[in-house]
């Protein structure tokens, strides 16, 4: 399945898949199709160093699973407004939409936004961290903030982790939650994401905070192994 190693560091791996598209199933709760492009289609093309965000990455699958378990727990029976950050190939933010919440999915990547516009269930928009033009655009179309805000695999980097937390903050309504999930990978980014409830005190109150598993994997087109990264840690947080 896997056509090409295309780059490894210490931290993650990306890989290329050979399939067009791959479907999930959650124990037959929610049935989902991720598209994700091989390298020769018109997508694909503009992929060839953009790799990330055609792939499924490893805290998706145990995130999307949470967000199905806890479902009743978390969104109180209610059908609500979700936006995903950094969407990538969408797996989480599907996940939301199948549940039956209407969800913008979002990214600052071209190929990903191509990957999901294919998707009708969802609404795909452009969204770079800490850029407030982007967040600005998106109140204005979706009346306001958000109930919720779901994000998974999407802060590696010390950077990333402020210009998307302030990206949060300015979207989500006072009240709502944040569900992020994190495929931890080093001990900088380990401490910067355990670092969150100090950090982001004045602005959110974390109410949950565990490791997530993937039960079951390996998943259709799952590359990353469990000694790619130390564990996904889940966290719930509340803006005030
Ligand atoms: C590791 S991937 C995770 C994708 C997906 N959430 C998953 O778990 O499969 C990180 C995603 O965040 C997006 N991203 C990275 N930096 C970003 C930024 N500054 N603003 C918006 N999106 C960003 C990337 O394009 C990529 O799709």
């Amino acid at each position: 399945m896997i056509t090409e190693r295309i780059n490894q560091d210490e931290r993650f791996e990306t890989l290329s898949f050979s399939y067009h598209a791959v479907t999930v199933v959650y124990r037959a709760r929610v049935s989902l199709q991720i598209k994700a492009c091989d390298k020769g289609d018109s997508v694909g093309k503009s992929l060839e160093e953009t790799t990330i965000p055609q792939t499924v990455w490893p805290a998706a699958y145990p995130a999307s699973e949470k967000l199905i378990d806890d479902s009743s727990r978390i969104f109180g029976g209610r059908k609500i407004k979700v936006l995903e950050i950094g969407s990538g190939t969408g797996l989480f933010g599907l996940t939301a939409a199948a549940l039956g919440h209407k969800v913008v999915v979002t990214d600052t990547n071209e190929v990903s936004l191509a990957l999901l516009a294919m998707h009708p269930q969802v609404a795909p928009r452009r969204l770079r961290w800490g850029n407030d033009d982007d967040a600005a655009a998106i109140l204005e179309e979706f009346d306001g903030p958000f109930d919720a805000i779901i994000g998974c695999d999407v802060f590696y980097f010390s950077a990333s982790l402020r210009a998307g937390m302030k990206t949060v903050s300015r979207l989500l309504r006072p009240g709502g939650s944040f569900l992020l999930a994190s495929a931890v990978r080093s001990d900088e980014i380990e401490d910067e994401i355990e670092r969150i409830p100090e950090t982001f005190s004045a602005e959110f109150v974390v109410t949950t905070k565990e490791d997530i598993q993937c039960r079951g994997g390996p998943y259709p087109g799952q590359v990353h192994t469990k000694n790619q990264f130390r564990h996904v840690l889940w966290m719930e947080l509340q803006r005030r």
